[in-house]
């Protein structure tokens, strides 16, 4: 798929793996929409990619609408990558016995569900509308999952769970939308040095690289955009969940 003058919308493209997957659309030809709840660092992020910034939330489905309208006025809508998400930990059952609360797990599927749904649903009706490129093809949504969908930790119940339904809805989508020629494939990533691990001192990162098959290393965010990049390119591609994590499976804890 070729991006020089289309168009992109990227959700959490503030920070992290979002706005690494902006500044490698945007060095492809791409004008992007950044969408995310925090306005300054879209603006910041859009300003640095020539793109635009859409200030909202992913689980309002009314911004959604009009981010995804924007993105189509800007060029003819080809991608769009899901990257707004967050974590939350919590056992099935705490320390003194309470049951997981069920606003953690409605907060977490309302944004990492619902979320990607809004943007996969509104982004391909928009790209179902565009003329497609000489090979049939009109566009590519790119979802992001992570390894907790398969190899969920303590304290991981709602994150694996939000995860794994956004594995769950790769096939379908990509089923439902081949008639229309839009592509849709899940990034499931492993540790990756974005703000949500900053976090943590020097050393814990250290050892949570050291514990990376190969390299023993976290990722960087611009090797997950490179990926979003390829997956663009590569037209074979499609309907796929496919780890991006240095071989990392996982322990209990
Ligand atoms: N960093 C990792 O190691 C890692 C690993 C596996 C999966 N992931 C997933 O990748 C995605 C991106 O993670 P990241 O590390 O880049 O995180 P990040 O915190 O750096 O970026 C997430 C962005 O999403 C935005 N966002 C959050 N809620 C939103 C909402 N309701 N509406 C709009 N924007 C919203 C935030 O403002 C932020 O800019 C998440 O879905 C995360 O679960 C990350």
């Amino acid at each position: 798929m070729e991006l020089t003058n289309s168009s992109a919308i990227v959700t959490g493209g503030a920070s992290g793996l979002g706005a690494a997957t902006v500044r490698a659309l945007a060095e492809r030809g791409a004008r992007v929409v950044v969408f995310d709840r925090n306005e300054a660092g879209a603006k910041q992020v859009a300003d640095e990619a020539g793109g635009e910034p859409f200030a909202g939330d992913v689980t309002d489905p009314e911004a959604c609408q009009k981010a995804v309208d924007l993105a189509a006025e800007g060029g003819v809508l080809r991608v769009a990558v899901n990257c707004a998400g967050t974590g939350w930990a919590e056992r099935v059952i705490n320390r003194e016995g309470k049951p997981h609360d069920i606003r953690g797990f409605e907060f977490l599927m309302r944004l990492n569900v619902i979320g990607t749904f809004n943007v996969m649903t509104k982004a391909a009706a928009a790209i179902a509308k565009t003329e497609p490129s000489v090979d049939g093809e009109r566009g590519v949504i790119v979802n992001t999952a992570s390894v907790a969908a398969f190899d969920g930790q303590i304290g991981q119940l709602a994150y694996s769970a939000s995860k794994g339904a956004v594995v769950g809805m790769t096939l379908p989508a990509a089923r439902d939308l081949s008639v229309v020629g839009i592509r849709v494939l899940t990034i499931a990533p492993g540790l990756f040095d974005t703000p949500l691990l900053a976090s943590l001192p020097e050393e814990q990162r250290r050892a949570l690289g050291e514990s990376v098959l190969f390299p023993k290393l976290l990722g960087q965010p611009s090797q997950f955009a490179q990926l979003v990049v390829d997956i663009v390119g590569n037209r074979y591609l499609n309907g796929e969940v496919i780890r991006l994590d240095g071989g990392i499976r996982m322990p209990p804890r």
